[in-house]
């Protein structure tokens, strides 16, 4: 499942993020990519001694923990530091890969990737090429958002970025252990919720929508870890 969102980020705070990112010194990529995908991975990313990455990770963190779509679509548990990473013409791709399922949290212990996030700090016009491609059950599909959209999909699917061939594209991305690792278990719950939501506004608490909320409340807790 694919869910995208968009405005995760208010103008001030992209734009905050962009002055950031132009004024820091870039690494290889393959600084965080396991050995298959080092073999994949031709990007820049900012490393872990980065000047401005604290500031960069708390403004995408606050501005998730604000985000109520983010939250019912993610159902996150543990949120990992988010990376960030740029793509030119000289470092331009990362083909096909998978991503690691088991990743090292800061603070000791590891988190399961189930959702991998991709947060666009460019605007579309601003580069050719450098599509997310991400392979589902029905198929390929590429995106490319407007800056300060976010795009959730599942860990386990394979995905690339096509090359860019103009320009320069900036992105976050992120791994989120979610309370519920099943992706179709996640995506019922979403549907639900998001259903709820309209049904809520139409006809307010009726008994049908608080019975129907309670559906929602016990399939979550059937199915989620803490
Ligand atoms: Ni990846």
């Amino acid at each position: 499942m694919l869910i995208t969102l968009e405005d995760v980020l208010t103008p001030a705070e992209l734009a905050q993020a962009r002055v950031l990112l132009d004024r820091s010194t870039w690494a290889s990529g393959r600084i965080t990519a396991g050995p298959q995908a080092a073999v994949a991975k031709h990007n820049r990313q900012l490393p872990e001694d980065a000047e401005h990455l604290p500031t960069l990770r708390h403004l995408v963190l606050q501005a998730l923990q604000r985000n109520a779509l983010f939250i019912t679509a993610a159902l996150p548990l543990k949120v990992l530091p988010p990376f960030f990473n740029r793509y030119d013409e000289e470092a331009s791709h990362y083909d096909w890969h998978a991503d690691n399922a088991m990743r090292q949290a800061p603070g000791g212990g590891h988190v399961r990737a189930d959702v991998s996030a991709t947060l666009f700090l460019s605007e579309p016009e601003e580069y050719d090429g450098g599509e997310l491609t991400i392979e589902d059950t029905f198929g390929s599909h590429g995106i490319k958002l407007r800056a300060g959209g976010m795009v959730l999909y599942p860990a386990s699917s394979i995905h690339r970025v096509t090359p860019v061939t103009r320009g320069r594209r900036t992105a976050c991305f992120m791994f989120i252990q979610s309370m519920v690792r099943d992706p179709g278990q996640r995506r019922l719950l979403f549907d639900l919720d998001m259903a709820l939501l309209e049904l809520r506004a139409q006809l307010g608490e009726t008994g049908p929508v608080v019975r129907l909320t309670g559906v929602y409340h016990n399939l979550l807790r059937r199915w989620a870890d803490s």
